[in-house]
């Protein structure tokens, strides 16, 4: 039984999974309320709420269960924010000589796959699509993966939050503009896809676009055109996707990471293995389950572990 800890951004997440990938009780804190009014996370509001929730969250999702070790993200992350998981995971662990295994953020969205039911098998190409990051990865072992593509500048979780803003959405933005455009039209504005050399993304441009489309509308207009402009912006996002997975050629295609909740992203890829909804966003089930392919680090050595803001 791993029990796992995630505090890389704006969830106090923790949970237990057994090592043949059953979840057993999943807790997701998040602070999304906290961070709206600022339209974004801000990384010391994000550590001060995490000290305040990772003892209640941890306590409800381990119980009075018996653990075999204590995973806990490492690394990439707001370094603030990861401190506080790595804090509570370390005296946890030596309290009750147990080991430790780091996990890199990155690898457990892509072990959200390995969870039951869905218990999926490499080799696959997925894609992870989240708010600090996006980038194609060839999976042959579940232990790795290896990059094909990244994005040169915004994630594509940060063009949905980046474009909420720009229409007067709510935070995080994903999912507003997801909803809004179920109402719009998708064709009503024609977005640029930025077409990149090679497996890399690029959004920044489309983002400049979304600003000069909202600042050339006048107000009664832009009200009236928003279900729209959300419709069109968010299938410029979903295209890019769909495009550079098709470039890559791969016949076994799997999608995580909070973009990977995205209805019309899922829609357009009926073949692909997607990640379970809940396991989308941050959670630590995921982090949980990266561990059982990871090297777990022996009590007491884990001691003088280190939380780091890079992959
Ligand atoms: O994986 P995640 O929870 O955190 C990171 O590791 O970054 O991803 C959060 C991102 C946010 O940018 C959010 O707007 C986006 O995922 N997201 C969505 C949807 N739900 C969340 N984007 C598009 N459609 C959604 N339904
Ligand atoms: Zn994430």
């Amino acid at each position: 039984m791993i029990l796992g800890i995630e505090t890389s951004c704006d969830e106090t997440a923790a949970a237990l999974v057994t090592a043949d990938g059953e979840i057993v009780t999943t807790v997701v804190a998040s602070q999304d309320e906290l961070h709206a009014r600022f339209g974004g996370v801000v990384p010391e509001v994000a550590s001060r709420r995490h000290l305040e929730l990772i003892v209640p969250v941890i306590e409800e999702a381990l119980g009075e269960a018996e653990i075999d070790a204590v995973a806990v993200t490492s690394h990439p992350g707001l370094i603030g924010a990861l401190l506080v998981g790595v804090s509570a995971a370390k005296a946890l662990a030596w309290a009750r000589r147990l080991p430790l295994v780091p996990v890199n953020h990155l690898h457990g969205h892509v072990a959200s796959l390995y969870l039951r039911p869905l218990d999926l098998e490499p080799p696959f190409t997925c894609l992870l699509a989240s708010g600090g990051h996006t980038m194609l990865v060839d999976v042959q072992e579940r232990g790795g993966f290896r990059v094909l593509g990244t994005t040169l500048d915004d994630a594509a979780g940060e063009a949905f939050d980046k474009g909420a803003r720009l229409l007067g959405l709510g935070y995080p933005g994903g999912k507003e503009i997801d909803a809004l455009a179920k109402q719009g039209d998708p064709a009503a504005y024609d977005f640029p896809v930025a077409r990149v050399p090679g497996l890399d993304f690029s959004f920044s441009g489309l983002k400049t676009a979304l600003l000069y489309k909202v600042r050339d509308l006048p107000a009664a207009e832009l009200e009236a055109r928003k279900a729209d402009l959300a419709a069109s912006y968010q299938h410029a996002i979903v295209r890019a996707l769909v495009e550079r997975i098709e470039a890559t050629g791969a016949e076994r295609v799997a999608v995580v990471g909070g973009v990977a909740a995205n209805s019309e992203l899922r829609a357009a890829l009926p073949g692909a293995a997607l990640a379970p909804l809940p396991l989308c966003t941050d959670n630590a089930a995921m982090i949980a389950s990266a561990a059982r392919y990871a090297e777990p680090v022996p009590y007491p050595d884990y001691l003088s572990l280190d939380a780091r803001p890079t992959a």
